[in-house]
């Protein structure tokens, strides 16, 4: 069991210094356009994943005319206090620490307080380019394999400098293979590691997308998704070497794990192709519900969910379906923002959820 109990945001976005305290298990967040809510969301999904879910920067983060901000939350996991403090002096300039014990390296605290977030662009991962999807896929598996992420960071790092590698040899007209070759050799390893937990997750997350799919859906379709690498084919080290004139031509690599994506389908067709607004909101919420349902599957517990304006989403009655699996079926914390209280008031109400609604 995995609970937020209060959080203290200090000029965090359009935060001056407010605290949240979340007495139950179930938590409305309602106000007008503008006033915090999805901020308030982010502020949450920042202490478990130690970076904002929507700016890269953390100058966006930090409250306009302010020097940094400041972020308190205590967590209770398995009965055992969690406190999670994040100072931000700038971007670059953060310490993050669990228990009062600092983080050398931001990236062990992934995993270590789950969490799903579904905000209304991430309809993206259905429409938009393979990014979105390798994001998705990589969120998921960061916070099951502490060593994906590290492996997944290493790749990352080689990659960027093979292609200035790739850069510099245009610039200065000539190539020097012998290095070349040093690189691709260290980027085997953490590409086969990366590439071996996609596929097996894949095939996890499969079937569980498709129930998910067919309980949200009103009709009877078939969706499908498939993981799609050219490492399926053909070993990363051979890709390399076909690549290699092309890739000293456009100056970047263009074979590897970083241009894996994931393929749906619906009746056998390309889904963004002929999908409706509702199908792709269903897809949506299917790839998020199965992500929650691994998460919770290895960990033992519930990852927090945080639901941003999903009721602007989904007509009522797939919302009320989606409330009741989450809130009725799980035992999970659920943050679920909406500018309408009466319409949350009144889904909590049917459905017999005992939940909180605070008001911005
Ligand atoms: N760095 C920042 N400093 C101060 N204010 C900011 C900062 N970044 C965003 N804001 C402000 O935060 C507000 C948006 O908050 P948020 O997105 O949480 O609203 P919301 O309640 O989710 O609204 P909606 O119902 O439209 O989704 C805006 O007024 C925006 O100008
Ligand atoms: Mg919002």
């Amino acid at each position: 069991m995995l609970q937020l109990s209060t959080i203290t945001i200090t000029h965090f976005k359009n935060y001056d210094i407010t605290s949240f305290d979340f007495d139950k298990r179930v938590i409305g967040i309602c106000g007008l356009n503008g006033v915090g809510k999805t901020n308030l969301l982010d502020a949450i999904y920042y202490c478990c994943f130690t970076k904002s879910y929507f700016s890269n920067s953390d100058n966006l983060n930090i409250g306009f005319d302010k020097d940094g901000f400041r972020l308190s939350a205590l967590f209770k996991k398995k009965e055992e206090a969690q406190q999670v403090i994040c100072i931000c002096r700038g971007a670059g300039k953060k310490e993050f620490s669990l228990n009062n014990v600092p983080y050398d390296r931001l990236s062990m605290h992934i995993g270590i307080l789950p969490a799903v977030i579904i905000a209304p662009d991430d309809i993206e991962i259905i429409i938009g380019g393979s990014e979105g999807r390798r994001k998705y896929l990589d969120a998921l598996l960061s916070q099951l394999d502490a060593e994906y992420l590290q492996q997944l960071m290493t790749y990352n790092k080689l990659l960027q400098q093979r292609n200035s590698l790739l850069k510099r040899f245009a610039e200065q007209g000539k190539t020097d293979d012998t290095l070349l070759q040093v690189l691709d050799m260290q980027l085997l390893p953490p590409a086969s590691y990366v590439f071996e937990k996609r596929k097996i997750f894949c095939s996890e997350l499969r079937p569980l997308v498709h129930d998910f799919y067919h309980q949200l859906a009103a009709n009877k379709e078939e969706v499908k998704f498939t993981y799609e690498s050219k490492l399926l084919e053909e070993n990363l080290e051979s890709l390399l070497n076909k690549n290699k004139e092309k890739d000293k031509i456009l100056q970047r690599t263009n074979a590897g794990i970083h241009k894996d994506d994931l393929s749906f389908y619906l009746n056998g067709q390309v889904f963004k192709n002929i999908a409706s607004q509702g199908q792709r909101k269903s897809l949506l919420f299917a790839l998020k519900l199965a992500e929650y349902q691994l998460i919770k599957k290895y960990k033992g517990f519930s990852p927090i969910l945080l639901l941003d304006d999903v009721f602007e989403k989904l007509d009522d009655n797939r919302m009320h379906q989606l409330l009741h699996w989450v809130c009725n079926h799980n035992d999970g914390q659920v943050f679920i923002t909406d500018t309408h209280k009466d319409r949350l008031v009144e889904a909590f109400s049917n459905l017999h959820i005992d939940a909180r609604v605070i008001e911005l």
